[in-house]
């Protein structure tokens, strides 16, 4: 029995369920919000857990408590935990020797302005948490520091990741990997503005990856270890650097290209999981 946690359905999942069923495996669907979790009994539950929350918090608890249970998870607490937060993600990826963005982390939105000042503009403002782009804000000047953290201010998080911009292509390289393989690859070129997630509008193309490119996914997917993941890197002067990894990733976008061949590859890779 494979069990499959989800929180809402999203096309991803509607394309994994289905291919799943049409393979006849047998699944448990669970909606993590009608599943209370029993933290200090036995769990109702059999065989490996593939979990595609939307919430990234839900995951995380998921994965944890399962995994306790003995109960193995994909993606694995680790994978969540790393990839669910872009700091730890930065830190985690140069900690191992992967090219990554310059990037700060300040606690307070003075220090925020200052670390900017001392990077040198432009600069990104992201959340740690998030995703489809949102609040990630391109900073030119003090001034516009200024604004941007002080309205970070007064939302909840009172931390400001902050990266050095970037020069590339008006492209990044959307890497999706399953069970430790390369499932696919694309071009993401940015729609209106100068972010590229699909979610925003932009269009996509295959992505032929160079060997040492190649090398740099392989190296990361290993750190990681086997699961269904998405890398992001860009394609800067000073070569590949990798900027996040996505541990519900999606594909709709890629399949443009791919087809239902990521969907396949899933689904065959969930249904030998043991
Ligand atoms: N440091 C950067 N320099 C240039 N562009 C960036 C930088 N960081 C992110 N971007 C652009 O913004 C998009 C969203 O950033 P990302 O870190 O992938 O966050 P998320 O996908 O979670 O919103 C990227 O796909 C990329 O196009
Ligand atoms: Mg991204």
């Amino acid at each position: 029995m494979l069990n499959f946690i989800y929180d809402s359905i999203a096309w991803e999942e509607k394309q994994v369920i289905r291919q799943l069923q049409a393979d006849n495996i047998k699944l448990n669907l669970i909606n993590a919000k009608d599943h209370p979790l029993n933290l200090t009994g036995k769990l109702d539950m059999e065989g490996p857990a593939v979990i595609r929350c939307m919430s990234a918090r839900r995951s995380l608890y998921y994965s944890y408590i399962l995994e306790s249970h003995g109960i193995k998870t994909i993606n694995s607490f680790k994978t969540f935990n790393i990839a669910g937060n872009k700091a730890f993600t930065t830190s985690f990826l140069y900690k191992n020797g992967i090219n990554t963005p310059d990037t700060v982390i300040a606690f307070s939105r003075d220090s925020a302005i200052q670390a900017s000042e001392d990077m040198g503009y432009p600069v990104v403002f992201k959340p740690a948490t998030g995703s489809w782009g949102r609040m990630i804000s391109l900073i030119k000047d003090s001034n516009m520091a200024e604004t941007v953290f002080s309205m970070n201010d007064m939302v909840a998080e009172n931390s400001y990741y902050i990266q050095k911009f970037v020069e590339r292509p008006p492209r990044d390289v959307r890497v999706i990997m399953v069970g430790g393989k390369i499932s696919a690859s694309i071009y993401r070129y940015s729609g209106d503005g100068w972010k590229t997630n699909l979610y925003l509008g932009g269009k996509v193309e295959k992505a032929v990856l160079g060997r040492e490119e190649t090398e740099i996914i392989m190296k990361v997917s290993d750190l990681f270890g086997p699961g269904i993941i998405g890398i992001d890197a860009m394609e800067s002067e000073n070569g590949f650097t990798v900027h996040e990894v996505n541990s519900r990733v999606e594909f709709k976008g890629a399949s443009r290209v791919y087809g239902d061949a990521i969907t396949k590859d899933i689904a065959e890779y969930l249904k030998h999981l043991d």
